[in-house]
């Protein structure tokens, strides 16, 4: 069987890989060296040449992060990726890129907040312009297109309100402007969902969450066309967010399980979205695997619905039934970040709260979500008794 007709749970495992050659070592090496040495001038001047590969310095290449590399592009059916020290290193190396020399970008009204951030606060120093609106307006965005615009960012699923991105429909509509799409990924995975299958230009993923799948590191990849990527490699060099050795050791080992996490995620995750669902105590509930969530159908059509392992929702009465439900809570971990063996939950302001669903067993996730709502439940009660 060839390569290219693997399926993707073998690719997470295999693509990318080989036997160190030095030693016949199966499992990946971690070089952990800033610098390469040359046997001679004339192979320093090869190199430079391009006529032998080599390494020469681990802000610019490493063979470890390397190895992650061609594994997130073949596991995306992207030409290359460029591995990068956050995903934030990799969206704003991507929103740089295309911002240069007055470049407009366009950009969903609903994202990360770190990204929002970054266009509402670096974009215009670096000559460029942005436009923020509800993506899934698409005639919106037609009239927001403009002569100049290089770009249409947008997150698949968004976070926190899990609004779902017509990405098929977004890709048509850049490329009839001359202009690229990128997507940021995070919350689906390779696993449920591969943008590139569907036209867009660049994909994006915070790889501390899914692809790690460990919680314990920070990073990020690019995947498109190599004509993309080897302009926003340089930013990157130049930036110095090139992603270090270990985590991309760290990276690769958790690809190699990624399938079978992912999978159990969005079982558990489906499980409490109804469950909160059908709770008196929930307002409202984002989570694009209901039918009664308008991202629904988009995402059926994307990839058969498939929502991954986040949720948001609302309680009644905010915001002291909020308090009551995250502090009657025993399981989760009342922190951010998603794609984690925990359950990771996050309680905004406004009185959103982030569900990050972990590998926990689902009777007990359930058990934990219940405390919770029966504390706001009572919260909720004593409040419209006194009304
Ligand atoms: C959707 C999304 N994109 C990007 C990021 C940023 O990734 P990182 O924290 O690895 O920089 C996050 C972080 O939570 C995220 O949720």
């Amino acid at each position: 069987m060839t390569e290219e007709r693997r399926k993707f749970a073998t690719r997470s495992i295999h693509a990318g890989e080989a036997p160190d050659r030095a030693t016949g070592a199966r499992g990946v090496p971690i070089h952990q060296s800033a610098t390469f040495a040359f046997d001679s001038y004339d192979q320093i001047r090869s190199w430079e040449d391009g006529h032998e590969p080599h390494f020469q310095y681990s802000r610019e290449s490493n063979p470890t992060v390397q190895t992650l590399e061609a594994k997130i592009a073949d596991l995306e059916g992207g030409e290359a990726t460029i591995a990068t020290n956050s995903g934030m290193a990799a969206i704003s190396a991507v929103l740089l890129h295309f911002a240069a020399n007055g470049g407009h970008i366009i950009a969903s009204s609903q994202l990360f907040g770190a990204t929002g951030d970054f266009l509402e606060n670096e974009i215009s120093a670096l000559g460029g312009s942005i436009t923020r609106l509800d993506l899934r307006d698409l005639s919106a965005v037609e009239r927001a297109i403009r002569p100049e615009t290089r770009l249409i960012h947008c997150e698949s699923v968004s976070n926190p309100l899990l609004h779902v991105a017509d990405v098929p429909a977004l890709a048509e509509l850049a490329h009839r402007h001359g202009a690229a799409l990128s997507v940021d990924n995070t919350f689906l995975s390779p696993v449920l969902y591969r943008p590139i299958e569907d036209g867009v230009d660049l994909v994006i993923h915070s790889a501390t969450k899914y692809l790690s799948g460990s919680g314990q590191t920070v990073g990020g990849v690019v995947t498109g066309r190599s004509e993309l990527i080897e302009p926003i490699r340089k930013h990157v060099f130049r930036l110095g967010t090139y992603m270090q050795p270990f985590t991309a050791w760290l990276i690769i080992m958790g690809c190699k399980t990624v399938s079978l996490r992912v999978d159990r995620h969005l079982e558990n995750t489906q499980r409490l979205a109804e469950l909160l669902e059908d709770h008196p105590a929930v307002a409202q509930v984002n989570y694009p695997g209901l039918p009664s969530n308008d991202g629904h159908t988009t995402l059926q059509r994307m990839n058969g619905g498939q929502a991954g392992g986040l949720l948001s929702f609302r309680l009644h009465d905010d915001p002291d039934t909020t308090r009551a439900f995250i502090d009657a809570l025993e399981l989760c971990t009342v922190a951010v970040s998603l794609g984690e063996p925990l359950t990771l939950i996050w309680p905004y302001r406004d009185g959103l709260i982030r569900l990050a669903v972990g590998l926990e067993d689902s009777d007990d996730l359930a058990h934990d979500l219940t405390l919770g709502l029966e504390a706001a439940q009572r919260v909720i009660d004593s409040v419209r008794s006194t009304r």
